[in-house]
């Protein structure tokens, strides 16, 4: 299923490289003091908060404050290590979904409660609200924090929640994190142009230009903010649903056959469709079964259409899980 709406998405592009780099080249570690790492890179200050780590802590290592809070230490590190260092080599199995979310929601909150407004108010106390141009500049901002706003909420709305119910043991077959993420893409025209005007074409005196100027830096370190924060959707977030996904698909699975085995439907397969079923299992198509069996496609097709009706297994993954717990087949004989 598609999302309902487009998630308009301030993702990083190789235009924004220079503005990106925070690059520290070190990989910080569980047993690295957390001052050190603030003294390395006062960015990592803005992700404090957002994983619930007071300031204050003396000289405390990342390990014993993310211990202290209960903060899954490796997802820390993992976010920190991936927006200072761009560093790929993350083990997605070993990332904390809650964590992740715990972090990702304090950002929209961040985001949309603070920052956004701060920066509206600094424009308001900045501009002079009788001209027509003062007036065009706040709806530009407007328009921009709208669509983060929308944006933003929608993941509020719909993809969290789904990451909720997935972590509570329910997954619809309906939705998926790759379906929400599709159009999880750039759109950060509005902020580009508002940069721009701000840049090339207002005006501003010895009075208000250190303000503006103070107000268009903020707005860059926004737009990488966004672009980081996006990241850690596409990249973290995102593989691993993808695992839980499949986990819960696969135990799914599991159940539906245990289920069968324990009502006893297990023997409800005819002699023929459990031949199928082994045809299946071992990589024949449906045209080699017909051959096989010496009946025609037809049948093979009607039958295969009632083992799944029967079974509720559609997927050769599935029948081969079922020929196994059912000793149809030996382990030897399955076509990988
Ligand atoms: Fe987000
Ligand atoms: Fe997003």
């Amino acid at each position: 299923m598609c999302p309902e709406k487009h998630l308009p998405l301030y993702r990083i592009t190789e235009r924004h490289n220079i503005h990106r780099k925070m690059v520290t080249n070190k990989i910080y570690e569980p047993a690295d003091r957390m001052a050190m790492l603030i003294e390395d890179c006062p960015d990592v200050l803005e992700m404090l908060g957002r994983f619930g780590i007071p300031l204050g802590f003396g000289e405390k290592t990342v390990a014993e404050l993310c211990q202290a809070q209960e903060v899954d230490c490796y997802t820390f590190l993992c976010v920190v290590n991936y927006i200072l260092n761009n560093v790929g080599d993350v083990d997605i199995q070993r990332l904390d979904v809650p964590t992740l979310m715990r972090y990702l929601r304090a950002s929209h909150v961040y985001y949309l409660q603070f920052l956004l407004p701060f920066i509206r108010e600094q424009l308001m106390a900045c501009l002079d609200h009788e001209t027509t141009l003062s007036r065009l500049i706040l709806r530009l901002y407007d328009d921009y924090a709208n669509e983060v706003n929308t944006h933003m909420q929608l993941e509020e709305d719909k993809v969290f929640p789904y990451v909720d119910s997935l972590l509570s043991g329910r997954h619809d077959n309906e939705n998926s994190i790759d379906a929400f993420m599709s159009t999880h893409n750039n759109a950060d025209t509005t902020l580009r142009e508002l940069k721009n005007i701000m840049t090339r074409y207002l005006p501003s005196d010895v009075r208000t230009g250190n303000h503006l100027a103070h107000i268009l830096y903020s707005l860059y370190r926004n737009e990488t903010w966004l672009a980081n924060h996006a990241r850690v959707e596409e990249a973290l977030l995102t593989p691993a649903i993808r695992m839980v996904e499949h986990r819960l698909r696969h135990s799914d699975v599991n159940r539906r056959l245990s289920q069968m085995i324990s009502h006893g439907d297990a023997g409800e397969l005819s002699a023929r469709e459990r031949d199928i079923v082994v045809g299946v299992v071992q990589g024949m198509s449906n045209k080699e079964i017909a051959e096989h069996l010496f009946i025609s496609l037809n049948t093979v097709v009607t039958h295969r259409r009632n083992i799944a009706r029967k079974l509720h297994i559609h997927s050769p993954a599935g029948l081969t899980i079922y020929a196994i717990v059912n000793n149809l087949v030996d382990i030897s004989e399955i076509c990988t």
